[in-house]
């Protein structure tokens, strides 16, 4: 290839907006060469209807110890993967994926949402007991985001600081050996709870496999530690940056949160909306195992293909105005949550948490405004594999 390539991912400046970089993305073909940290190239899909279709098609495989496998930084090229679930193609994805669906059904979901509530209701008051300021990522985001995720899996709350930390290293610990001491900390800590929770059950979806699959002899103890170690991840900084990215973006937009306070009935619809706008997701990897043509190019066997949801969650093909904040659109055709067979698991979850966490929020404490400069707020850099604000602090 002889034209100039865009490099991917590149840094967001305003936390809600794709990088200004990726212009040449949005108006160009709907999948092209992109280059990554180490020079080398991968296809970037920036299309809806080319991303929807690839991301149903088995000849990409999300398995990471491929060794032409994608990847946003050195860190996670080196540290190499997940086993299970993202890092799994079918069928064993499938095999994994089907233990856990009963636990995330929309019906298990909704009965939860009176315990989220009070757990929200807590925070807010721990949060306004001492003082008119908060950091609402560390007071108010995550903590919510890891005592549900904790409920969910029947992990103790008490050791919620040593999963943050954890996650925290797997998603964006700066080298490798940290993404690699995470997995190694946390396989630890889950073989030794899943031992004594076979002394003494509980009533989360850990006890629940170890009666179901561990003691049929259906999976192994690495298999499930692995499987929670996942869920854990993917519960925590997922939901926590929407959370708070979404309270700044509502924040940042005084007309829409106004709609939203006079008629709060549009809160499903605004959490959708916000899914697609701040696709936070930003690149979901894969590497193709046999050639595909596709949106007028072949992807060869052994090339990296890469999802940008902030420039497909924009494609003015499928959203008219797509830079626009609008509550009325119909937005379940984002990408925010994947699409295909790795489409997210814990979605029903994450919407109970956010349109609880930030309706609550937004009428406690109806002088909510941000504590200095919008353009201080430090922003999460590119790399990341989610994206959001570091820090959010507020007054009110
Ligand atoms: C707003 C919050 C969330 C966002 C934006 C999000 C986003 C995503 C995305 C984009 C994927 C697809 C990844 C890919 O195809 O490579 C995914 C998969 C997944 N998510 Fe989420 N997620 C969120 C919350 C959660 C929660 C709360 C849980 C569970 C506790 C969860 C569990 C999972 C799992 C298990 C998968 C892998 C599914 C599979 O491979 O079959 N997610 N998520």
């Amino acid at each position: 290839m002889s034209e100039k390539t865009v490099a991917f991912p590149q840094d967001r400046t305003c936390p809600y907006q794709p990088p200004a970089a990726y212009d040449p993305l949005r108006t160009g073909p709907p999948i092209c060469r992109v280059t990554l940290f180490d020079g080398r190239s991968a296809w970037l899909v920036s299309g809806h209807a080319e991303a929807r279709a690839l991301l149903s098609d088995d000849r990409l495989s999300a398995d990471r110890h491929n060794l032409s496998f994608p990847a946003s930084s050195r860190r996670l090229q080196d540290a190499r993967g997940y086993a299970a679930l993202f890092g799994a193609d079918d069928p064993t994805h499938n095999t994994q994926r089907r233990m856990l669906i009963p636990r995330f059904a929309l019906k298990r979901t909704q009965a939860l949402r009176p315990w989220i509530q009070e757990t929200v209701d807590g925070l807010i008051e721990s949060m306004t007991a001492t003082s008119p300021h908060a950091e609402l990522v560390g007071d108010f985001a995550l903590p919510l985001a890891s005592m549900v995720t904790c409920e969910v899996l029947g992990v103790p709350y008490a050791d919620h600081e040593f999963f943050v930390i954890q996650s925290r290293r797997l998603h964006n610990g700066p080298e490798a050996a940290d993404v690699d001491d995470a997995r190694t900390q946390l396989n630890g800590y889950l073989h030794k709870l899943i031992e004594d929770k076979r002394q003494k059950r509980g009533s989360g979806l850990l006890d629940e496999l170890i009666v179901q699959r561990l003691e049929t002899g259906e999976i192994d103890v690495q298999q499930l530690a692995d499987l929670t170690s996942a869920l854990l991840v993917a519960g925590h900084e997922t939901t926590a940056n929407m959370i708070a990215l979404g309270a700044f973006t509502l924040l940042s937009h005084p007309e829409q949160l106004a709609e939203l306070r006079d008629d709060p009935s549009l809160m499903p619809t605004a959490v959708e909306e916000l899914m697609r706008f701040l696709s936070i997701a930003d690149g979901m990897f894969r590497v193709a195992t046999q050639d595909i043509d596709i949106g007028g190019v072949t992807v060869r066997t052994g090339d990296g293909v890469i999802f940008s949801t902030s420039v497909i969650n924009r494609d003015e093909a499928v959203f008219d105005e797509p830079d626009t904040l609008n509550w009325h659109r119909p937005t379940r055709h984002h990408l925010g949550f994947g699409f295909g067979v790795h489409q997210c698991l814990g979605q029903n979850l994450a919407r109970a948490e956010m349109e609880i966490a930030l309706g609550t929020l937004f009428e406690r404490l109806p002088g909510l405004r941000l504590a200095g400069e919008p353009g201080q707020i430090p922003v999460k850099p590119g790399h990341d594999t989610i994206q959001g604000v570091v820090e959010l602090p507020v007054t009110w």
